[in-house]
């Protein structure tokens, strides 16, 4: 079992959640944050003009999936929520150690 974290630009959102919705994902979590990157958050444009320096508001989707299916929701990740742009995002990838679904008490795959 692995978790796909990826860091996209907030309107990439609805688009990257239908792509992999088509995948057949069967959860997702998004959280608001800010970060920056190499550029530490300058000269990026944001919603047309210069966000503050430093922090820029991104969405983090965190997908917990069989790990067979890594490289089909990385690539689908990468793709959908490319702009070509500074600022795209990042995808990292980490195991699980175990996933419990509270209902049934499923475990691993089975939970998720
Ligand atoms: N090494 C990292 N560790 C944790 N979070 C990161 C890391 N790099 C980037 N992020 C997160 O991803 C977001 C987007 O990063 P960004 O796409 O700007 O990376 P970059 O390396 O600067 O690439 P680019 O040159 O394409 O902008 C950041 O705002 C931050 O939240
Ligand atoms: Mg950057």
């Amino acid at each position: 079992v692995t978790r796909i974290e990826a860091i996209i630009q907030p309107h990439k959102v609805e688009e990257v959640k239908e792509e992999l919705a088509r995948l057949g994902l069967t959860g997702l979590t998004a959280h608001e944050v800010k970060g920056f990157g190499r550029q530490r958050g300058q000269k990026e444009l944001y919603r047309g003009g210069e966000y503050a320096t430093g922090f820029l508001p991104k969405v983090k989707l965190e997908v917990v999936i069989p790990t067979p299916l890594v490289p089909r929701v990385v690539d689908t990740l990468t793709r959908a929520a490319r702009g070509g742009r500074i600022g795209d995002g990042k995808i990292f990838a980490s195991p699980v150690i175990e996933a419990v679904r509270i209902r049934t008490g499923d475990r691993g795959e089975e939970a998720l």
